[in-house]
């Protein structure tokens, strides 16, 4: 349970001796559909779900920055923000150090800070927690110094903390979905240039929910698997002779599979299929709703673990059993090798796919998943 917001302030106020000078929430997320879509210039459909990070903050009159979470055993953690040095950050505080070091390089001054987090958003669950604490940080930060970015702005900022701080060469969807979603749709984003179009995407609506599925096998993409991929899209689009794989359509991958080879080949046309499965997801969204989507997440899935091969055993065996449990569709969410995955079920069928997934966990010798239902929840805010 996430602390509410008066009592993260008391809490804040009882570590720092003074009140907070605001509190502000960013959301995790799940992408419903376009996986490594995002660092192709492709598309991707994610939602922010209802489990938020939290931040009490206040700015100090020097340098200092004073860190301390609700959870883990980290303690007070201390630095300065005039010497931030990525070696030495640890845990969860290389999220708001990456995000000070990043605006730093873009000719803001940050000054020093005292911070206080909480978080319901599950780490390692392959749903964003890092973006989570990174949006909500710099959603503070530019209010708090009055820094004037863009909501693109704060999306390249906190890819940089990512990228360069923390040392994960993941893409922009993550922090676009905690920064710009809204309650009741999906976030229909081109990575290419940034824009949005909300989709209306109301399971409970049509009678369905939409469940997540966390294996507990822990990813991390600072790890080798997501690098080797995004690698290979490049090698792709290298030798395809376009700019990103977003240029490569359906009709282009015949004559690719004549270029390429057979492994980069299947990384490619994992992303060209996903970015046209992405597509026409938003267009059943709009036409005819959440319960035409099943086949194209269920084709989705089988691209990742085939083509991409980006899926587990864990994952693989998750989604087949929603799916036999009456799930309508099933697939991985995230950068994969672990994390969760999602099904989209009819709401009365809820109790039987969950009773199918644990069973066949506990079947495999596999420790217990934990099963949630999300609904799309809003984007980043201030509370106080
Ligand atoms: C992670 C990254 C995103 C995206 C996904 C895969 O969540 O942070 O940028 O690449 O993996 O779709």
């Amino acid at each position: 349970m996430i602390l509410g917001t008066n009592e993260l302030a008391s809490r804040f106020e009882g570590v720092f001796g003074v009140a907070p000078d605001g509190v502000w929430q960013a959301p995790g997320r799940v992408n419903l559909i376009g996986e490594h879509t995002d660092y192709n210039e492709g598309f991707v459909l994610p939602f922010a779900i209802d489990r938020t990070a939290r931040v009490a903050v206040r700015l100090r009159p020097d340098s200092t920055l004073r860190m301390l979470s609700t959870f883990g055993n980290q303690g007070l953690t201390t630095a300065d923000t005039g010497a931030l040095d990525r070696s030495t950050a640890r845990g969860w505080t290389k999220y708001p150090l990456g995000v000070i070091w990043a605006l730093q390089q873009r000719g803001l001054p940050i000054p020093g800070l005292d911070l206080l987090l909480d978080s319901d958003v599950p780490r390692g669950a392959g749903l964003a927690s890092s973006h989570a604490i990174q949006c909500a940080v710099i959603s503070a930060l530019n209010t708090l110094t009055a820094a004037g970015l863009r909501v693109e702005d704060m999306v390249l900022a906190t890819q940089r903390a990512e990228n360069e701080f923390v040392g994960a060469p993941t893409g922009i969807m993550d922090q676009s979905a905690s920064l710009r979603a809204t309650p009741g749709h999906a976030v229909f984003l081109d990575c290419r240039d940034q824009s949005v179009r909300l989709v209306p995407f109301d399971a409970e609506g049509a009678g369905l929910v939409l469940l997540v599925i966390d294996t507990r096998v822990s990813h991390s993409h600072a790890e080798g698997g997501y690098g080797s991929r995004r690698e290979s899209c490049e090698l792709g689009a290298e030798v395809l002779g376009v700019k990103a794989l977003r240029d490569v359509g359906m009709e282009d991958l015949e004559e690719a599979s004549g270029l390429l080879d057979a492994e980069t080949f299947r990384r490619v046309r994992h992303v060209v299929t996903e970015n046209d499965r992405v597509l026409r997801t938003v267009g059943l969204l709009e036409a005819a709703g959440p319960e035409a989507i099943g086949p194209l997440l269920d084709a989705s899935h089988a691209s990742m673990r085939d083509d991409f091969e980006i899926s587990c055993a864990e994952l693989d065996l998750a989604v087949d059993a929603a799916r036999s449990g009456g799930a309508i569709g099933a697939r991985m969410t995230g950068g994969g090798f672990g994390g969760s995955a999602i099904a989209l079920a009819p709401a009365g069928a809820e109790p039987q796919v969950r009773a199918a997934v644990e069973r066949a966990f506990a079947q495999a010798g596999y420790a217990a998943p934990d099963i949630f239902s999300v609904r799309p929840a809003a984007g980043a805010m201030r509370l106080a």
